[in-house]
């Protein structure tokens, strides 16, 4: 299930996640969580609204930074509960709104009850985490039967094919500044339909979408900022230049520059339902439903 391409070749460090440049308190953090959300929510809510949530479902956001998928949640369930989660809760007690349950949470040390869930979401979190496929096993247990676990996660595979040797330079180097000081990994997300699958999850489903930067592109502001705040972490480390790092911000600002930056691999599968009947699961109708759902 371990399917890391480590960048770093060091032992993975403890989960610093946020305590440095991605902290909450980097004053453009907020900014970069925005268009963050703006670039990736209607893909997210495309395929939740596929998985026809019902208005009575129990729902999970696991690392939910600002909140504004748990939100939507809280309105497509109206009769059921939506509980947020983030180690840092400061941006989501503002932003998640009255039918959302704001809890502070560390996903890597605690946990909830087998089967409490009807819906599982987290988006742009598992990556970080150095114990991100134990986390993802843990999760599918956290499913009622029948439940959906929904994981959205990037992964810097394009990057490694870009024309512009400036801006390949900076992510790849981003990708090592992460691998470094947190543990991420940013060559991890391709696999995850196996490792759902390796969880026990059932009825499998894949989207990839390639986020752009550049002169157009919704991405571009999202990696002007991202770069920006790595910027001196990736000066110390020795990552890039000061050249390179300005050559590769220089590319935002130019209007014959897009590019694609890295992919979203999103992926959902779903614990076996159980019947009365004792039978554990049915194979899906035609028209996409288990039977006795
Ligand atoms: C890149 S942000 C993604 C936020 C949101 N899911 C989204 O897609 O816009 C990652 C979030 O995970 C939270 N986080 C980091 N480590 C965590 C942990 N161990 N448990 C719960 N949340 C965590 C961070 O505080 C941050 O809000």
């Amino acid at each position: 299930m371990n399917a890391e391409a480590a960048v770093s070749g060091g032992q993975p460090p403890a989960d610093r996640y946020g305590e440095d440049m991605l902290a909450h308190t980097v004053p453009t953090e907020a900014r970069r969580h925005l268009l963050l959300q703006r670039l990736l929510d209607p893909e997210t809510k495309r395929i939740l609204t596929g998985l026809r949530i019902r208005p009575h479902w129990r729902c999970l956001e696991l690392g939910a930074g600002i909140g504004t998928v748990a939100r939507w949640l809280g309105e497509q369930c109206p009769d059921g509960r939506v509980v947020a989660t983030d180690v840092d809760v400061g941006p989501l007690r503002s932003a998640a709104g009255p039918r959302v349950e704001v809890l502070r949470h560390d996903v890597t040390t605690e946990g909830f009850p087998t089967g409490s869930f009807d819906l599982i979401h987290t988006r742009m979190l598992l990556f970080n985490l150095p114990a991100r496929d134990a986390v993802l096993t843990r999760a599918a247990d956290w499913l009622a039967p029948g439940g959906w676990l929904v994981v959205e996660e990037p992964d810097a595979f394009p990057i490694d094919s870009s024309p512009y040797p400036a801006f390949r330079r900076a992510v790849q180097a981003g990708e090592e500044l992460v691998a470094r000081s947190h543990g991420a990994a940013t060559r991890w997300a391709r696999g995850l339909p196996e490792y759902l699958r390796a969880a026990g999850l059932v009825d499998l489903g894949l989207s990839v979408k390639i986020q752009h930067a550049g002169n157009g592109a919704g991405g571009n502001e999202f990696w002007r900022v991202l770069l920006t705040q790595f910027g001196p972490g990736l000066l110390d480390a020795g990552l890039l230049t000061e050249t390179e790092l300005a050559a590769a911000l220089a590319l935002f600002d130019d209007p014959g520059f897009v590019d694609a930056a890295h992919a979203t691999v999103s992926a959902w599968g779903r614990r076996r339902p159980t019947f009365a009947d004792g039978t554990r699961h049915r194979a899906r109708s035609a028209g996409g439903q288990s039977a006795g759902r």
